[in-house]
């Protein structure tokens, strides 16, 4: 029989730590449930002694889902895990991760401390854990880093201690995937008691080589692998769980069994990428638009004769069903109905009320209405409950003019108007609007996308504005990028600390 791997998605932790990729209960309910479809084996739903929202968002999860262990991130600190097991209180299968530095720099100059005393520290952290639940992850961060025979001494005494599974993080992305392989070879060949826990990698991408460490950690007996969806993460992020799996079920050599229905994976990464805010770059292996697109003239030829020829995933494999039905003016309530719940969105029919009403607005401006543009209208609704919202915008622009601009806003329910000059369009926008909204606050990064192609596309807008010393992300899509970059302006000032 073959050894089976558990995938321990981090999406909703590691991932959403990123700047801008921050979601709110709901969405984050959202997302574990698509996990959960997914087959993933652990959710780690956040950190909660991180932030009051952190400590809900565990909680909500843990009642909405029922198969996946719910895990919940800890510092080797009794007050954290205290946090975390109260906020893991309602999950069916519940695991706390806790951990500590192991790297000579992380004891040095993070703990100013030395190397007894950070595994007296990690042993009290993993038997303190052992007090509220029986399965405890420990962390050795930076173990990428960290020097093999001391890292096995911490790994032995955190099994001895308790441990049921002990996670391996390349924490600074740095391993070369034979040095990695080698690390967790190490372990199992020097450390007592190796087979009481899993071992578990975790790798980060900062030299592209994320996938390829986990491959090499998996090959040297590790059987959990820390993933997230479209391999968001911290910097340059983290494994991407969709690469893992389609290795594992492209190359049967490799002998291992998984959970995981990768049917479900296209929608899965679009919904993450939609709620988060985060495009997918066209060439992600798996989930990327060009992923499965042949365009050299010599592939297409191959690929009509044989698709084997190029193609080593049949894209229906991952959930893209090519036949999908482009929606337009013209389609009704149930083909919207159908498309979302191919996208993994389900809806109460007054909430597809309203977002059919908005998908017959935007059919109007725009001819086909594609996936991407179905979970920004989704998404849509998240701003009804906005203290500031975009009533109208009227701009004149041109060359050899200056541009024009008039606003009105909805601030808790008053309307407030006012008009601008500025060197553009979206200057002027912005420039009415600061003379409704008088604070001092700068934009910091703007940028502007397309989603796919046509002057009749909608733009989507990521800004970040910097006010009061903090930084805050906004996101805006619209077919008029002016007034898509005033909403994410608008998006901005909706969630600045006042
Ligand atoms: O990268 C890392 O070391 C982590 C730990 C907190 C598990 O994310
Ligand atoms: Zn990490």
């Amino acid at each position: 029989m073959s050894d089976k791997l558990m995938f321990f998605d981090t999406t909703l932790r590691d991932g959403e730590q990123v700047p801008g990729c921050q979601l709110n209960t709901v969405e984050k309910i959202q997302v574990a449930k698509a996990l959960e479809a997914l087959g993933v084996d652990v959710i780690e739903a956040g950190f909660p002694v991180s932030s009051p929202g952190d400590f809900n968002s565990v909680i909500e999860i843990s009642k909405a889902v029922t198969w996946p262990t719910i895990c919940a991130l800890t510092r080797a600190v009794e007050k954290d895990i205290d946090v975390a097991a109260d906020a893991l209180r309602y999950a069916r299968h519940k695991r706390i991760h806790t951990g500590i530095g192991t790297s000579d720099s992380h004891i040095k100059y993070k703990f100013n401390s030395n190397r007894e005393e950070i595994i007296e520290r990690a042993v009290a952290a993993v038997k303190y854990a052992r007090r509220y639940v029986d399965d405890v992850e420990f962390y050795a961060e930076d173990a990428g880093r960290t020097d093999n025979e001391y890292l096995a001494r911490v790994v032995e005494a955190v099994i001895r201690a308790g441990a049921t599974v002990v996670n391996i993080p390349d924490t600074t992305g740095y391993c070369l995937p034979a040095e990695y392989g080698a690390k967790i070879k190490y372990l199992f060949d020097h450390v007592d008691g190796i087979d009481k826990a899993i071992i578990s990698t975790h790798c980060h991408n900062d030299l592209g080589m994320a996938t390829a460490n986990t491959m090499s950690g998996v090959a040297a007996g590790a059987r959990q692998v820390e993933v997230t969806i479209n391999g968001i993460g911290e910097r340059a992020g983290n494994t991407a769980l969709e690469e893992v799996a389609m290795i594992i079920r492209c190359h049967k050599d490799i002998d291992i069994d998984c959970n995981i229905n990768t049917q479900k994976i296209y929608s899965t990464s679009r919904l993450v990428s939609s709620l988060m805010n985060m495009p997918v770059q066209p060439n992600k292996a798996i989930v990327g638009k060009n992923a499965f697109a042949h365009s050299s003239g010599i592939h297409q030829d191959g690929v009509l004769k044989n698709v084997q020829t190029y193609e080593i995933i049949n894209p229906q494999d991952v959930g893209i069903d090519d036949n999908s039905i482009v929606l337009t003016a013209r389609s009704g309530r149930a083909a919207l109905k159908n498309r979302l719940n191919v996208l993994g969105v389900k809806f109460t029919p007054e909430q597809l009320d309203k977002v059919y009403a908005d998908f017959l607005k935007l059919a109007d401006k725009k001819k086909d209405i594609n996936d991407d543009d179905i979970l920004l209208l989704a998404g849509a609704d998240r701003t009804a409950s906005h203290r500031v919202r975009l009533e109208y915008l009227q701009v004149t622009s041109g060359v050899g003019i200056r541009s024009v601009a008039s606003i009105g806003l909805n601030i808790s329910g008053e309307k407030f108007e006012a008009a601008a000059s500025g060197n553009g369009p979206v200057d002027a926008a912005i420039n009415a609007l600061k003379r409704i909204i008088e604070r001092k606050m700068t934009i910091k990064e703007f940028t502007i996308q397309a989603i796919s192609k046509g002057s009749d596309d909608v733009g989507k807008v990521h800004m970040q504005v910097e006010y009061n010393g903090h930084i805050y992300y906004g996101f805006g899509a619209n077919t008029d990028i002016v007034a898509a970059s005033v909403e994410a302006y608008i998006d901005c000032i909706n969630k600045f600390k006042l």
